[in-house]
């Protein structure tokens, strides 16, 4: 039997649905009513990975008026891989994703020296796009350059895509162990 616990952070700007993300993928649950995260807070994910491996992400919600804290140093230590979350009715927080992923690559890095594999989730899909995202092929070009792992389009609302980005992520982590 092997188990394996990792840390993966959740970042990106406020109001863009992290902790709704990680409400529906854990408890499969989502409520329309915003309460800002303060600081940060943690989920546990536990999945059946294999029949002989359980894997357990533990989720750290990373309040997204942390981006103008010092406080990410300290949550991002001896994480394994990240998601930056952006909503894509708010282009401001697509513009956003490229300070998230320069302040994890900065201050987080795997025991090899690597960057951490870094997951885009395009969030707020059941609702009308704005900007960069309407475009597919561009999205794709612009995640390569910056150095994602990949992207999904998502809906907390609708549970689109979560449970597929976040074993896209896992078997990301699983490459480097
Ligand atoms: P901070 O904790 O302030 O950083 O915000 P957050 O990124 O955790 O956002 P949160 O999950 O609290 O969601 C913000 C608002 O967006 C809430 O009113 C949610 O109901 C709404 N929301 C989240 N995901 C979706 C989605 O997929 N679709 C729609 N329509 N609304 C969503
Ligand atoms: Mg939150």
């Amino acid at each position: 039997m092997k188990e394996y616990l990792f840390k993966v952070l959740v970042v990106g700007d406020i109001g863009t649905g992290k902790t709704s993300i990680i409400k529906r993928y854990v408890h499969n649950i989502f409520s329309m009513h915003y309460k800002a995260t303060i600081g940060v807070d943690f989920a546990l994910k536990v999945i059946n990975w294999e029949p002989d491996t359980v894997v357990r992400l533990q989720l750290w919600d990373i309040a997204g008026q942390e981006r103008f804290g010092n406080m990410t140093r300290v949550y991002y230590k001896e994480a394994v891989a990240a998601i930056i979350v952006f909503d894509v009715t708010r282009v401001s927080t697509f513009e956003a994703v490229q300070k998230w992923k320069f302040d994890i690559d900065a201050k987080v890095k795997l025991s090899t020296g690597e960057d951490i594999p870094v997951v885009l989730l395009a969030n707020k899909c059941d609702l009308a796009k704005e900007g960069l995202v309407k475009n597919s092929a561009q999205m794709d070009k612009f995640c390569e350059d910056k150095g994602f792992a990949g992207w999904f389009e998502t809906s907390a609302k609708e549970n689109l895509n979560i449970d597929k980005a976040c074993r896209f992520l896992v078997t990301k982590i699983l490459e480097n162990t």
